[in-house]
């Protein structure tokens, strides 16, 4: 079973890359400019999204208490799935219509800021659901507009969704994992303030870090921008274009800071330099996967996770549940292993980057030496062994292969193309690492 090159003709290929990114203020304190900021954004009243845990939180109070200062009047939803549904993004929808409000603020992890972005959508572009999310699941509809202005305030270091264009949900009658796509979800501006993190447990800085990872290193290796077919109009140009300049940037950044800091982020709460590295770390990947897109492990995630029996995680609801940079990370190893001889200087880079001694290494030896450290990582910070850790078995891989097979957006941004018996020796080679 091999991954064969995608040919990369220059005749009708792309020649250029977008640079697309939301503005950013990142340090210690930043949160308390969120009313200021709100009000420059023109806003008078304000939809707060966060979720029930959070609004009992410091960071809330701190938010509620800056907007009110600036006479920034707010209708506070909190009602937010941890992994958002169809049924959880259609009721923020119709709480932002009935609001009347003219800009959002989003405090919280991915799923809290995609629901702010998704409501946001449909109450500025009141239609069906299905009409914006990704093909083949929706219609892909082009977003007619500008949306009103929404300030995102991440309170993890992980999905990266302050800086991208992408709201994901389950469709649960569908039984699949989809999302909506556009430039025009991206949020107005992120606040990322680095104090957040100090209250989140180990197991989510662990999970949550191994999603940055994958956005960072997927990133780096996904095929190159200049190998895809060029749009019909350069607005048609996707979020997800490929490996390109600017995203390389971020990426090789976030993998330097997650090599000398993600271990340290995880066993100490009190460790700030180590907390707020990786909080840029999550910050510059999320800005990077949103220009370059991920690819195979995120796929095969949507797989993972969606099909979960009885698998719980410590520092989670106590429900069955997969949590994202956990289901992502099983697979990684396994694909870069397949993709290592593809890009072998780059996969051996971002190992280096994350801390492997490549003395000595060849190209044949790139996609393992990145494997291997990316499994010494995950055995320092507890991630489960790979999808048997999580629940499945050999007689699951036909399932998974088959819950990965539609999400095409991903599966075209891979380095080679990925046919259903790769997926399958994929999923059997991501059983167990150790
Ligand atoms: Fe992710």
């Amino acid at each position: 079973m091999s991954c064969a090159h995608l040919a990369a003709t220059a005749a009708g290929c792309e020649t250029a890359f977008t640079v697309d990114a939301s503005r950013v203020t990142f340090g210690r304190g930043c949160l308390a400019e969120v009313g200021v900021r709100a009000r420059a954004l023109g806003m008078t009243r304000a939809a707060l999204f966060t979720d029930r845990q959070l609004r009992s939180s410091p960071w809330f109070a701190e938010v509620h208490a800056s907007l009110r200062a600036v006479a920034i009047e707010t209708a506070i939803f909190d009602d937010v799935a941890i992994e958002p549904t169809d049924a959880s993004f259609e009721a923020a929808a119709q709480f932002a219509r009935e609001a009347r409000v003219d800009g959002y603020v989003s405090l919280g992890g991915g799923s809290v800021i995609d629901t702010a972005k998704a409501a946001n959508l449909y109450a500025t572009y009141p239609a069906p659901l299905r009409a914006y999310v990704n093909a083949p699941v929706g219609d892909a509809r082009a977003i007619p507009g500008p949306l009103a202005p929404h300030l995102a305030c991440p309170t993890t270091s992980g999905t990266g969704s302050e800086v991208t264009g992408i709201a994901i949900f389950d469709w649960l009658a569908l039984h699949a994992k989809t999302g909506i796509a556009s430039p025009r979800l991206r949020p107005s501006e992120a606040l990322v303030d680095p104090r957040c993190t100090s209250t989140m447990p180990a197991s989510v800085v662990a999970a949550s870090g191994m999603d940055v990872l994958c956005h960072a290193a997927e990133s780096f290796t996904a095929r190159p921008f200049s190998t895809r077919p060029a749009p019909a109009t350069p607005t048609a140009r996707p979020l997800s274009q490929g490996a390109n300049p600017w995203s390389d940037l971020g990426c090789r950044e976030a993998l330097r800071l997650l090599g000398s800091y993600l271990e340290r982020a995880v066993r100490d709460a009190a460790d700030v330099e180590a907390r707020e590295g990786v909080m840029w770390a999550a910050t510059l990947a999320g800005i990077a996967f949103g220009n370059a897109g991920v690819h195979v492990p995120h796929a095969m995630a949507y797989a993972v996770a969606g099909h979960v029996r009885t698998f719980r995680a410590a520092g989670y609801p106590d429900a069955p549940l997969v949590p994202h940079g956990m289901a992502v990370a099983v697979n990684a190893p396994a694909v870069f292993r397949e993709t290592g001889a593809l890009a072998p200087v780059r996969h051996l880079e971002a190992a280096a980057l994350l801390g492997a001694d490549v003395r000595g290494a060849t190209p044949a030896d790139a996609g393992d030496v990145l494997a291997t450290r990316v499994i010494e990582l995950m055995r320092a910070i507890a991630i489960p062994n790979g999808i048997a850790g999580v629940g499945y078995t050999s007689a699951d891989v036909p399932v998974l292969v088959a819950g990965t097979l539609p999400q095409q957006r991903l599966l075209g941004n891979a380095p080679c193309e990925i046919t259903e018996p790769l997926l399958a020796a994929l999923f059997e080679r991501a059983l167990a690492y150790w």
